[in-house]
């Protein structure tokens, strides 16, 4: 996959890139929107989305323009993807038209697959497996609230999801303690925990959210039924024990945060009193996003 800068997963790269990129996303935080060089000046960035979107959909359109850079959106229906075009024929035609390519899909393999074969950067914008560009908005907030995060204990809370993994990628290499509390149907990451043990990390697997959240620095939860996925009733019920309210909330540090990538699901996950409360930082988060991508734009198209 040559010398290109994919942004494909957390656990591609070393510790001083990721810092590298985080470091840039401050600099272009702190200059304003637009109060820098147009970094991205007459460069174009196709969007590629087989899933729903908000934040990512809206804060890389900005965030790309604000650097001074161009978008085109593809929809799976709109496009000849929807039609069978291989991901490898979209990436060498897209590959002749633009200059950088995000994709949020349900298959890793079809991210894989567009990176093989563009002659372009390719960024990941979610899958059924991970959510990279999430993670590093999420460091950035959790330093700019409370400094470095290394060494700090994270608890998650709910799903073994595609979030929950790109936290294991996240916390070998930045170097903080992950918790992760999940119900046992679900899941499904032994081998990221091999991997987490193989590479150094600190991450542990419970049932038991108080456990996983018990002197935690941050507080972590996603919803229980990400897109695509199906028997909604039954995760409901298996993973009630492990919304995120108030009194989960005091097991941890008392000057602890909460975080969620959003959508929330009000209600399920976790409590209006949680999400509206003073250890949320999830506006915050939210606006990382945008920052941080354009730190990873910049990073792939120096
Ligand atoms: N957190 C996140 O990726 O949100 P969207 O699904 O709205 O892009
Ligand atoms: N786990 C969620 C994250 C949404 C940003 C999903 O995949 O639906």
């Amino acid at each position: 996959m040559s010398t290109l800068r994919h942004f494909l997963d957390l656990d591609r790269f070393d510790t001083a890139t990721l810092r590298r990129i985080l470091d840039l996303a401050a600099e272009i935080k702190r200059n304003g929107a637009n109060g820098h060089t147009p970094l991205l000046q007459g460069r174009t960035l196709a969007m590629i989305f087989e899933k729903p979107s908000t934040r990512t959909r809206v804060s890389f359109e900005v965030g790309m323009r604000q650097l001074g850079g161009n978008v085109v959106l593809l929809s799976e229906n709109a496009s000849q993807l929807g039609r069978g075009e291989t991901m490898a024929d979209t990436a060498r035609v897209l590959s002749r038209y633009v200059d950088v390519i995000m994709i949020r899909t349900d298959d890793p393999g079809k991210l894989v697959e567009l990176a093989e074969y563009a002659s372009i950067p390719v960024i990941n914008g979610l899958t059924d497996t991970s959510h990279p560009c999430q993670l590093m908005a999420d460091v950035m907030t959790y330093e700019e609230h409370r400094g470095n995060i290394a060494g700090r204990v994270v608890a998650w809370s709910g799903d073994a999801n595609n979030v929950a993994r790109s936290w294991v990628h996240a916390a070998v290499r930045f170097g903080f303690r992950l918790r992760l509390a999940c119900p046992r149907p679900f899941r499904r990451c032994s081998e990221l925990l091999e991997w987490a043990q193989s590479e150094g990390g600190d991450v542990a697997l419970t049932t038991s959210p108080r456990q996983a959240v018990e002197g935690a620095d941050l507080v972590v939860t996603d919803t229980w039924v990400s897109m695509g996925m199906k028997e909604a009733e039954k995760r409901h019920n298996e993973l009630a024990p492990y919304r995120v309210d108030t009194q989960l909330m005091a097991q941890a540090k008392p000057d602890a945060l909460f975080m969620h990538c959003l959508p929330a699901h009000r209600g399920e996950e976790v409590t209006d009193e949680v999400m509206d409360g003073p250890q949320s930082v999830v506006w915050d988060e939210a606006e990382n996003r945008l920052h941080v991508q354009k730190g990873i734009l910049a990073w792939c198209l120096a």
